[in-house]
């Protein structure tokens, strides 16, 4: 199994962070000094993805303006000789082959990701959410591709989070392959702590086999009127083997302005230009 298609949904209205959300795509949110989605490529390329599929919808056309040729700028860069301005700007267009695809009605993450069904093709593919940044020496989604490969199976991200809060995301019914690595027999999306399965959780990174397109097809809308990938992943982990990588690794959640706050000081106070400036500034305020 290779994987070397990633799938990035950015479709969503961010609700969680507007009022600003209205009209920046909040995958264009600066973490220091790079938008969001920028990390969320790079993680892809280190892990072998070479085409990332961006589905995107009305107001994030900011998304395909940043990864595209800046002529003017370029030029402007290159005659006053600022010349790592101009690979910077020139790296993020160069970055992967980016592909897009309208989500035309927000009808939920599951349906989004059945955009991507043409791009995919007969391949496992990867699918990486963007408000979830990762800090981690070796790439989160390599770990799994590496996990997927191993089981020829499809793969999702997890952590352990208190039962205080799984109710924000979906929780794995769990036995152990081996350190870190588990077998999927179940999930359920939203559940109160009573009907959590275990304090596994899955966090915003993905293998999945084709097979999900028809599964997601075939899905009604469940928690909150929307097509839930978990509902097609809960089928999927019934039909084929699935398997779920406890990673190494810092997940934030950039989608809500708490995390946000946390991932933009976290980040900068490990920047190589910024990072000891920071912590003097943040050390005056506390
Ligand atoms: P979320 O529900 O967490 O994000 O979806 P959201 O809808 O953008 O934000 P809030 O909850 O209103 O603040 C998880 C991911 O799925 C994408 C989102 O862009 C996000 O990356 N998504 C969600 C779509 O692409 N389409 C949808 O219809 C729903």
């Amino acid at each position: 199994m290779k994987v070397t298609k990633a799938v990035i949904p950015a479709a969503g209205f961010g609700t969680r962070m507007l009022p600003w959300s209205k009209s920046v795509p909040k995958e264009m949110l600066p973490i220091v000094d790079k938008p969001a989605i920028q990390y969320i490529i790079e993680e892809a390329v280190a892990s072998g993805i070479e085409d990332v599929l961006i589905i995107t919808g009305r107001g994030k056309s900011a998304l395909d303006d940043y990864f595209d040729y800046s002529p003017e700028l370029e030029s402007k860069l290159s005659l006053s000789g600022k010349l790592s301005d101009l690979e910077e700007v020139r790296g993020s267009a160069d970055i992967a082959n980016i592909f897009y695809v309208r989500q035309k009605e927000m009808k939920g993450l599951g349906h989004a990701i059945w955009r991507a069904k043409a791009f995919v093709g007969n391949s496992p593919f990867a699918v990486l959410l963007p408000d979830d940044i990762m800090m981690a020496d070796k790439p989160v989604i390599k770990q799994l591709i590496e996990a997927a490969e191993k089981y020829n199976a499809s793969a999702v991200g997890t952590q352990k989070v208190s039962l205080d809060v799984i109710s924000k995301y979906s929780s794995l019914k769990v036995s152990a392959l081996e350190d870190r690595v588990f077998k999927v027999s179940d999930m359920n999306e939203k559940p109160t702590p009573a009907e959590a399965f275990s304090e596994y959780a899955i966090l915003g990174r993905y293998v999945l086999t084709p097979e999900i397109f028809e599964l997601l097809a075939n899905t009604q809308p469940g928690y909150g009127g929307e097509i839930q990938l978990t509902d097609g992943l809960n089928a999927l982990c019934k039909q084929s083997d699935m398997v779920a990588v406890d990673f190494e690794g810092k997940r934030y959640d950039a989608g809500n302005l708490q995390g946000y706050l946390e991932t933009m000081v976290d980040f900068a106070l490990r920047d190589s230009n910024v990072g000891d400036w920071f912590r003097d500034f943040i050390g005056g305020k506390v």
